[in-house]
């Protein structure tokens, strides 16, 4: 039987732990031989219904579950963290953008970014679900400075699994047949769904589908799919959130066997993405290291897509200036 891994949680007794945690817990993360610790953290007036999810991991009895802490300050949650999913922030409800989260959430991430760097394995991996998720994690990693900033990631996995729906839908596949997608930049209404070097079932996917339906239906559809759900739920993704997290952390942990996959890193001047944001690319992982997928040719509609997408990131950077440390 392999080590414990300890896995912190954040906001642990919200909408998208009340899947992400079970699902961890029952090995959909890192594999059914590896068991784990779970390290669950909350505000103080959460705390209550933290210990309502305790008990109910309890109750499930996973064998994979080698102890449960719950607890409301980060420097115990974070402490000797391998893995950290920094989902606990707030949702943003019907006719806001994302980044109308930034004043209140940003705090969030300034002080847990701390807790980390203090406490957690020089190893981390991080992940930050909570809105605005890639400039959450530039501010997570700039606290954080005995950290790598490449140990800082943001989800936009949610984004890539819709639009391999999307696409598969379209051309009346299976999301497995469809390989190559992109998501560009930031996990908002300006993200780029690119799938110029997509294939579905081994053809281009450029040439199963028109260019008005790519460019008026496809990549509005996936930049509005979570202001979509908010409309039809009265609640913002949840279960469908949790599994991307899941898979973002998976594939990051245990490779992706070539396949390209999306994940917000911090950019490092790679499609003339210069550094100073955390920006969503095209990446495979292996060895527990992600990498940017090279030497793609990029059209001017891509180009154009991308720096708009990369201009957001960087004005909301500009926001939050005096909490990057
Ligand atoms: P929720 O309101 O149900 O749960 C959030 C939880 O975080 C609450 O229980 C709250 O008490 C807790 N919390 C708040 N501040 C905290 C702090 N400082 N430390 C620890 N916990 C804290 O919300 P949710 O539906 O679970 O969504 C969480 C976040 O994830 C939101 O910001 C949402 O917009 C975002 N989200 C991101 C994606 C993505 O693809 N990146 C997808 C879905 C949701
Ligand atoms: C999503 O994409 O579903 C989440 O980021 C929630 C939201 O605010 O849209």
């Amino acid at each position: 039987m392999k080590d414990p891994v300890r896995i912190a949680i954040t906001g642990a007794a919200g909408q998208i732990s009340y899947s992400l945690a079970f699902r961890i817990a029952s090995g959909d993360m890192l594999g059914k031989d590896q068991p784990v610790i779970l390290q669950l953290l909350e505000i103080p007036p959460a705390m209550d219904a933290l210990s309502g999810v305790v008990m109910e991991l309890n109750d499930c009895a996973f064998p994979l579950v080698q102890d449960i802490v719950a607890t409301d300050d980060a420097n115990v949650a974070f402490k000797d963290a391998d893995y950290a999913l920094l989902v606990g922030a707030r949702p943003r409800g019907p006719g806001m953008e994302r980044k109308d989260l930034l004043e209140a959430n940003a705090a969030i991430f300034s002080v847990q970014g701390k807790a980390l760097n203090d406490n957690a394995s020089r190893d981390v991996k991080v992940l930050v679900v909570g809105n605005p998720a890639n400039t959450n994690a530039l501010i997570a990693s700039c606290n954080a400075p005995d950290l790598d900033p490449g140990q800082f990631t943001a989800m936009t996995r949610l984004d890539h699994n819709r639009a391999l729906t999307q696409l598969a839908q379209k051309t009346g596949k299976h999301v497995t047949d469809v390989e190559g997608m992109i998501i560009w930049g930031n996990h908002s209404a300006t993200q780029y769904p690119d799938i110029a070097h997509c294939k579905v079932a081994g053809k281009p996917a450029p040439e199963l589908v028109e260019r008005d339906w790519y460019e008026n239906d496809f990549i509005p559809t996936v930049q509005q799919r979570g202001a979509a759900i908010i409309k039809a739920r009265g609640a913002s993704s949840a279960a469908s959130a949790a599994s991307s997290a899941i898979d973002h952390m998976r594939d990051w942990a245990l490779g992706t066997d070539g396949k390209i996959v999306s994940m917000a890193i911090p950019a490092d001047g790679s499609y003339g993405v210069e550094k100073g944001i955390i920006y969503s690319y095209p990446v495979t992982c292996q060895g527990g290291q992600y990498q940017i997928v090279q030497g793609l040719d990029l059209d001017d509609f891509s180009k154009q897509k991308m720096k708009a997408t990369e201009d957001e990131l960087r004005e909301e950077r500009a926001a939050v200036e005096h909490l990057l440390g």
